[in-house]
């Protein structure tokens, strides 16, 4: 990468072509999903109508939300009434998923409830949405494990080759606050800074790289071991584990309030800038960069933005001033070389994203290589929603 200086950051005509291309792309998309959701990723650059059962269907409400929102600002109150409705109909969906058990055993309700039911509850007060996100915490809070202080993410409990956590589960955690604030008990919050503190002392590397995965001692409740399945090998920094590193650092001192974890933020945020190829975008792992014939993974473009822009709140001057600039040249990358400027050429926001690449040494399975993928078009356009207004967050 060139010095950070010599990068451009994104200008606000192109802030707002991009927000207004986006309402356009959920307005025109919701013909086709709205009882339905976007698929987690895309194949030949297309989403296909899905049901409500995979961890990812909450971001697509959640950009129905944003474009709601974008209407809202620029005054097109006919379509914001589209899209709202549209969107409460997928939160009626969200709270039959809950009250039915319909694929919750696994920590991801946050990703689930939070840009989904939460923001219909903050943005409009919708009781249905409110209750199905309470449900969603107590769901998420029964994978809590005292023993080693940490919610489990995948896999039936108490079985030693799941006894662990992994780095996204951060972005799961703001459900937890925001259930002890709406209901006074704060045993959801009380778990919640648990599982960060832990989450923070193991998967953070002396080098400012992260695990993806960390494993704990059943009987102890000791750290035992890192490891991957995302990323390409055990040892190397899988991008979208860093990118949620960095957005999870800042909604960790957002609600804990931790002096430490700023400087946490900075040298997680610092190991990911630089470990960037030429344009700003990484590749699916950052053991890789120019030259390597590898994929890139443009979603940990955007969920870094959207984390240094939340960080920036708490941050003094200078340092706000720079993460500031440095989100927003990712987002110039991002919005010149990666997003989707035709409907011709996708139904999703944002290219070039990976999902899951297998490797000889990982355990995922391959799918959503080199393809839009829904939580990257949700933070991107998260992204750009908070570059325009004091963005009242749904996290
Ligand atoms: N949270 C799963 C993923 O980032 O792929």
């Amino acid at each position: 990468m060139k010095p950070i200086e010599e990068y451009k950051e994104i200008s606000d005509k192109e802030i707002n072509a991009a927000l207004d291309f986006a309402e356009k792309m959920v307005l025109k998309n919701l013909g086709e999903f709205t009882t339905k959701f976007q698929k987690a990723y895309s194949e030949n650059n297309f989403y296909e109508p899905v049901d409500n059962t995979d961890w990812t269907g909450g971001f697509w409400t959640g950009e129905i939300w944003l474009a709601y929102e974008n209407c809202l600002r620029n005054g097109r109150s006919e379509d914001a009434i589209k899209l709202r409705s549209a969107a409460e109909i997928q939160v009626e969906s969200f709270l039959d998923r809950i009250e039915n058990k319909i694929e919750v055993d696994h920590h991801d309700m946050g990703f689930l409830y939070t840009p989904s039911c939460v923001a219909a509850y903050k943005l409009t007060g919708n009781e249905k949405a409110k209750k199905a996100a309470l449900l969603a915490a107590d769901q998420l809070i029964k994978r809590f494990h005292p023993v080693g202080e940490f919610i489990q993410a995948w896999g039936p409990m108490n079985a030693p080759e799941n006894y662990r956590l992994i780095i996204d589960c951060l972005l799961n955690l703001p459900l937890l606050y925001w259930a002890s604030e709406e209901t006074g008990d704060n045993k959801y919050r009380d778990i919640a800074e648990k599982h960060i503190h832990t989450a923070v002392r193991n998967v953070i590397r002396d080098d400012y790289s992260t695990w993806h995965t960390f494993f704990f001692n059943m009987e102890t409740g000791e750290p035992d071991h890192g490891a991957t399945c995302q990323g390409y090998r055990d040892g190397s920094a899988w991008a979208r584990g860093q990118a949620w590193g960095i957005y999870g650092m800042a909604c960790a001192y957002r609600y804990t309030k931790q002096e430490d974890y700023i400087e946490k933020f900075k040298n997680v945020t610092g190991y990911f800038l630089e470990h960037l190829p030429e344009d700003m975008i990484p590749f699916w792992d950052l053991e890789f960069t120019d030259g390597d014939d590898q994929p890139r993974d443009s979603s940990s473009a955007a969920i870094a933005a959207c984390g240094m822009l939340e960080m920036c709140k708490y941050l003094n001057k200078d340092d706000a001033d720079k993460y500031r600039s440095i989100a927003y040249k990712l987002m110039k990358s991002l919005y010149e070389n990666y997003a989707v400027h035709s409907y011709d050429e996708s139904n999703g926001l944002v290219l070039h994203s990976t999902y899951s690449n297998h490797s000889p040494y990982n355990t995922c399975n391959h799918y959503g290589v080199d393809e839009c993928n829904i939580w990257g078009d949700y933070f991107y356009f998260e992204a750009l929603t908070r570059m325009v207004c004091d963005w009242n967050q749904y996290w």
